[in-house]
């Protein structure tokens, strides 16, 4: 590499993309992946996908495969992929129910609490308790799962309980999901937030979301601490009959949440604008309420709407593909033709996710040409944006320099 990532860095231009190798470099992958994806707490499933004892899904982080699996206690907890016997992958499979984690390879058996179990004639020195499955970090945050690949995870105690009482109106607990829909976009991971963080582009493509989701900055982009006075009475509105609502945002920009009104009209993110499922997924019964905006870097954002609500989870695969999976919750008991229809349900985001896939491959392939230049944001429309480069800048410029300082 002729350039220090960290010289990159500390030239960035403020208001302004990042330079290319930011978005097509591998190297600079690699740095984002050991620098964040391994460091920080990650969204990784809505618990309601883990439906009883023994239900376990993989998830796969860069190199790390991890299996999140739920105990007979009930409790969901996550661990490494990999055997202790000789390394093989436990779990092969997406998802699936089992009693014990059975490793394909020689049968080693782990409990749901990764405890060691059976070992087929390992001598009599072997000791089965050092030798259980090792634990990857585990939150349940009000039905949604996060975990972390560090040995000693960041603080995850602000963030949650800033974003309990928000999400806790939406009983997360009592869905399923209706759908779930994985695409790969060909574009680097922070162009997929970059796009995510500003709806300066909705207007032009996102014809759809557009009938129901407004556009207006002071709602996609607003600021702690100036909040226009529509926004505000919103909120009041809504705090008063218990929903927590005002916008909130972490100091470093990590997490934002904010419960948004939508068009005036729009009861949910569907195409006749009504509500798309009945029973109402949790207690916010006013169906004016919008959506309750969360994202949470480097994996995550997501909508909380009185009918149903909606996780977006981002996974980077390579310098330049990112894949981003969406699962729609509705109420556990809401049958599907009867209480919602999929399609119905799901056709906005599937159209809006579609069109996001083609701006941030357009946006890609602009960059790799060599007469790329980065040029700067809107200062009205842009700051959702500005804020997630700062936060991606400032924070891999803080772990570079402690890293490099516990080198020397
Ligand atoms: S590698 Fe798992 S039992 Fe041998
Ligand atoms: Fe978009």
């Amino acid at each position: 590499m002729s350039y220090q990532i960290s010289d990159l860095l500390a030239r960035r231009r403020t208001g302004y993309a990042l330079e290319r190798p930011f978005y097509t470099d591998p190297e600079i992958f690699r740095v984002d992946m050991e620098t964040l994806f391994y460091r920080d707490w990650l969204f990784a499933i809505p618990a309601c996908e883990l439906t009883k004892p023994g239900s376990y899904v993989t998830h796969q982080v860069g190199s790390y495969g991890v299996v999140i699996v739920r105990g007979a206690d009930g409790v969901i907890r996550a661990f490494h992929n990999s055997c202790r016997h000789r390394g093989s992958v436990i779990c092969n499979k997406a998802k699936g129910v089992s009693p014990k984690l059975v490793c394909p390879y020689h049968q080693w058996t782990y409990d749901l609490d990764g405890k060691l179990l059976w070992a087929r004639d390992m001598g009599p020195d072997f000791d089965p308790s050092q030798h259980g499955l090792k634990p990857v970090h585990c939150r349940d945050l009000e039905g949604l799962i996060y975990i972390c690949l560090a040995d000693e995870a960041p603080d995850f105690e602000a963030f949650a309980s800033l974003a309990q009482p928000y999400l806790a109106v939406h009983d997360l607990r009592d869905a399923k999901v209706a759908h779930e829909t994985s695409i790969i976009e060909d574009g680097n991971w922070k162009l997929v937030w970059e796009n995510n963080r500003e709806c300066y582009h909705c207007g032009g493509n996102h014809p759809g979301l557009c009938r129901s989701y407004t556009d207006d900055p002071t709602v996609t982009g607003i600021e702690e601490g100036e909040t226009p006075a529509h926004l505000q009475a919103h909120f009041e509105r809504l705090e008063a009959q218990g929903y927590p609502s005002q916008f909130r945002m972490a100091e470093d920009m990590q997490y934002r949440l904010a419960r948004m009104p939508l068009l005036p009209g729009a009861k949910s993110f569907t195409m006749d604008l009504k509500p798309a499922v009945t029973p109402f997924l949790g207690r916010v019964k006013d169906d004016t309420a919008g959506t309750l905006l969360k994202y949470h870097y480097p994996t995550t954002w997501n909508h909380f709407l009185p009918d149903h609500s909606i996780v977006f989870s981002v996974t980077p695969l390579t310098a330049t593909t990112t894949r981003v999976t969406t699962k729609w919750l509705v109420h556990k008991d809401a049958v599907e033709g009867v209480d919602y229809d999929i399609q119905r349900l799901t056709e906005v985001w599937i159209a809006t996710n579609d069109e996001d896939r083609q701006v941030v491959e357009d946006n890609q392939r602009g960059i790799n040409s060599p007469v790329y230049q980065p040029g700067p944001y809107s200062p009205i429309h842009e700051t959702g944006v500005m804020g997630f480069v700062d936060w991606y800048c400032n924070t891999m410029s803080r772990r570079l320099a402690t890293t490099r300082m516990a080198a020397e």
